[in-house]
């Protein structure tokens, strides 16, 4: 086995936390390439500062990551578009480099993770004026009072299948009490997934397995929340931009397309959903 140490740079995160690590090498990986469809210099940059924490035993990079970071910008884009001014706030936000991609100077970015995370960035993220970081969770409605009420976009990019299914349709009904307008992104994984990270069956590496996501959500599921949370009045699938391979807009893609969107396959497979807030 060869020999590694962790936390050498900074970074010396367990549990779900380490997490934002295996997410940010995969977003890096994608953007080092020659070809990269991400422009995301300050993941590399990061990347290039953690080589001494070996990331490699977050196992071969999957492209899942830089396409769903994409997907989450340009639903945040298209957001700030209709609401321009409006707050972004980043649930669970680890080392997202996502306000230097959208490069919209003005906005005001709102940075929730816990204390240990937040300690984190602001030794490895550059200072901006415009962003604000708040070392909470993201359960803990104190973050809410510091974000003003208003429409805003929200982001909860890789999070919320670490938290209790009860808790997360909670902190979703008091949000579209405080952002009416307002609309939330977010990506779930499925049930069997779910289940296999319970039993630590996801193991990426012999020096990595993924933790516990206790929460699920299936394509189906999120279309019915507007009937089961109070205050959300519209559900709908983010679907992930072209790629690579596979990935890419290539026939065969596009026939893997249409399968993944067939009843039995879309609920087994991981999703993204927008949600939307009722107006005041
Ligand atoms: C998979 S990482 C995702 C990081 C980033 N959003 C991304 O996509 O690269 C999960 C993140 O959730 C954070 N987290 C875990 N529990 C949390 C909580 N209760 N409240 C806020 N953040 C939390 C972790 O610290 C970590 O940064």
């Amino acid at each position: 086995m060869r020999s590694y140490t962790r936390g050498m740079t900074g970074a010396d995160l367990t549990g779900v936390p380490e997490t934002a690590l295996w997410t940010l090498r995969n977003r890096a990986v994608e953007a080092a390439r020659p070809d990269a469809y991400i422009d995301d210099p300050h993941a590399v940059r990061l990347f290039e500062q953690l080589a001494g924490d070996d990331l490699d035993r977050f196992g071969k990079p999957s492209q899942t990551h830089p396409l769903r970071a994409l997907a989450f910008d340009r639903e945040i884009r298209d957001y700030l578009d209709l609401h321009p001014g409006a707050p972004v706030v980043a649930l669970g936000e680890g080392l997202q480099t996502s306000y230097w991609r959208l490069d919209r100077p003005d906005v005001r970015w709102f940075s929730i993770d816990l204390p240990e995370m937040v300690a984190v960035q602001d030794r490895l993220l550059p200072a901006e004026p415009n962003i604000t970081r708040i070392g909470v969770s993201a359960l803990d409605r104190s973050w809410l009072e510091e974000v003003p009420t208003g429409p805003a976009i929200i982001s909860a990019e890789g999070l919320f299948m670490y938290l209790p299914r009860e808790d997360v349709h909670a902190l979703i009904a008091d949000m579209a009490a405080r952002f009416p307008s307002g609309r939330l992104i977010y990506d779930s994984i499925p049930g069997w997934f779910s289940r296999m990270t319970l039993r630590g069956k996801v193991r990426l590496t012999e020096r990595y397995v993924a933790p516990p996501m206790p929460h699920s959500q299936t394509v189906d599921q999120g279309a019915e929340l507007p009937n089961r949370i109070p205050g959300v009045v519209a559900a709908r699938e983010v679907q992930l931009p072209p790629g690579r391979g596979l990935w890419g807009s290539s026939p065969v893609s596009a026939v893997l397309r249409r399968v993944a969107d067939l009843p039995v396959i879309r609920n087994r497979r991981p999703s993204i959903t927008a949600l939307d807030f009722a107006e005041a």
